[in-house]
Formats: structure tokens, sequence, C-alpha cells
């Protein structure tokens, strides 16, 4: 019988240990896929796994702990507060910068006392999974900045999109040639509208984007909204998935190039247990939360529908996702 991998159980690695890359993001480089997600264990920040198809994933790296090496960039770079605990280090993004030959993330950046520094972290390092070297972390343009992602259009602009004012609003930046910092803010998306977990992705004719209310770790109606490019006039946002997205919150949209033309794969997270305390980040809620990965399909009006799946599997041959339902 043909492995599956099932949405919202504990998944493991290939040494039968936890996966814990939540939050997280996708690179494919030549034939693997690299999964960078948050790791609240220990000491760690942020984890890396490589799988050549999406259901066996091997540990790579802690790629950011508390011990990381530090390379000042911007004034506050620590990675521990004053009290000798853990910051938080939330939805790391990573994209690769061609001019520097480096992997950037940048990440969500608080205290580890409470939400409101609401900053970006970034760091950087040569190889995909080796040893990322912490830079610091700012607000940028002085705006509080937490949930956020980085997305490349397909005219190579960089973008670093984050919630501003509280969570209120989408703030989308234009950020350096090296991925170090933000140039200009060149739009506010939603104002007034508290949306969070942004996920970008591109189709041949539109640019679209996943985003979720603003309900802590519990999960709500997920939305979307399109427009042409990312500074263009946006649609309003519509609704995908059930009104919990299937207990799930975006965490990044995976774009395969299968030998059928691309397919869209939704990255999500489950959440585990209740709301968080806010105190306690080593407490259930982390150790139970899974993923749910499944397939957005777009039709030709550009109506977002996110396939409700159980079960998955993945064709080295073709590339190909394809979502699994029914009994073995
Ligand atoms: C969510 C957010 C998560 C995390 C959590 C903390 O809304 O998307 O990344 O910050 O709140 O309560």
């Amino acid at each position: 019988m043909e492995k599956r991998l099932k949405n919202g159980q504990h998944w493991t690695d290939t040494q039968g240990n936890p996966i814990h890359a939540h939050g997280g993001c996708i690179l494919k480089i030549e034939d693997r896929f690299y999964w960078y997600g948050e790791d609240r264990r220990k000491n760690y920040y942020v984890s890396c796994y490589s799988s050549r198809d999406l259901m066996n994933w091997k540990f790579e790296n802690h790629i950011l702990t508390t011990e990381s090496k530090i390379l000042k960039y911007y004034d506050s770079a620590q990675l521990k507060n004053e009290d000798g605990k853990k910051i938080n280090i939330e939805r790391p993004k990573i994209i690769y910068n061609e001019i520097t030959k480096k992997y950037v993330m940048w990440a969500h950046y608080e205290n580890g006392y409470d939400y409101k520094q609401a900053a970006v972290a970034i760091a950087s390092c040569d190889s995909p999974t080796g040893d990322f070297c912490y830079h610091g972390c700012f607000n940028p343009l002085q705006n509080m900045s937490r949930d956020c992602t980085l997305f490349i259009d397909k005219n190579n602009t960089p973008f670093f999109v984050s919630t501003a004012q509280n969570n209120a609003n989408l703030n989308v930046y234009s950020i350096s040639d090296d991925y170090m910092s933000v140039n200009k803010l060149e739009k506010v998306l939603f104002k007034g509208e508290y949306r969070e977990a942004p996920a970008f992705f591109e189709t041949r004719d539109k640019l679209f984007l996943l985003t979720s209310k603003c309900t802590g770790w519990s999960p709500n109606q997920g939305g979307y909204a399109h427009a042409d490019n990312m500074i263009s006039r946006w649609s309003e946002i519509y609704d995908f998935g059930d009104e919990t997205t299937y207990h799930t919150q975006p965490a990044f949209v995976l774009t395969l190039n299968t030998n059928q033309g691309k397919q869209y794969v939704y990255i999500g997270d489950r959440w585990g247990g209740n709301e968080w305390n806010g105190v306690d980040r080593n407490d259930f809620v982390y150790d139970n939360s899974s993923y749910y990965f499944s397939l957005i399909n777009i039709d030709e009006s550009n109506v977002i529908n996110l396939e409700k799946c159980n079960e998955f599997t993945f064709d080295i041959n073709t590339s190909s996702f394809r979502v699994w339902n029914s009994e073995k």
C-alpha cells in the first residue's frame, strides 16, 4: 500500500521524532523541499527539514537557537531577553538573495514577556540548512509588525507584508536589494479589518492573498483576496474553506510545477490546545499542534476552494500532490 500522510496528526521525521516547523514556509531547491518553521522546544527557535516528496521529512538542523551567532545589523540583537529567557520568533519566512548569495529569514519577534514589541527579526546563512546568523530586530518604519510573510512576485520584486497598528492593517513594504531592511511602505491592505496569517501566491493572471481573522490560536473562517499585482487595487475578502478553515490557519502556499501545470498547496497550522496564556511558551498548545496540507483550486473567475483533505500523497515522477478522502 502506498504511503499517505494524514493531516492533523502528529507527523514525525525520518528518525521518528516530532516535526516542529510551525508557522513556516517551504523552499524548493533542486529536487528537494526544505521546510522551515517555529520550534519552541529547548533552546530552539527555527528548525529545518528536507524531503523529496512532502511526506518523508529528514531533520536537517536547528537553524536558529538561543546560541546562534550574532552579527549585528540592528541595535537590538539579542537572542535571549534581559532575564536570560527565550524571546519569541514566529512565522519565519526564508528567501534566497541572488546578489548576496544568502538565505535570508524574516520573522515576527517578541521579547518573551508580552506581545507589545511587535517587531521583525532578521537572520541569514550561506546554505539553506546551515546555522543561521542573527542580525537583530526592528520595527519597520517604526510600525508595529506581527504576523508576517515575504513574497517575491513574478517580476522578481520582493515584498515584506505584516500586520500593523495592533493587527488592524496589513502593511506592504518594498525591501532593500540585500533583503536586510525595508525601503518603503508601498500599500496598506484591508485597513481596520484585523487580518492575520498572510500567505501569497501567484497564478498566471492574479496575485492571491490568503489570510485569517484575528482570534489567537483559535481557528476561524479563512479569507482570500486577489489583485493584478501587490500594489494595484485588491478585491474584497471572500471566504475559503469552512468556518474554521478545517481547523487551520494559513502559514504558506507552496507552488508546484507539475508536468500538468501548476498546483498550489496550502500549508496550514492546526494549532493545538486552547487559547495561549502568553506566559508558558512550552505549554500544550505547541506540543499538540499539527499541520494541514491541501490543494487550493482556482476556477476561471478566480474563486478559490481549499480542498478538504484527510490524507495526501505526492508523486515524485510528476511532481504532483494528490488529495485523498476515501478509505484505503
Ligand atoms: C496568532 C498568530 C500566531 C501567534 C498567536 C499567538 O493569531 O497567527 O502566529 O502569534 O496568535 O497568540
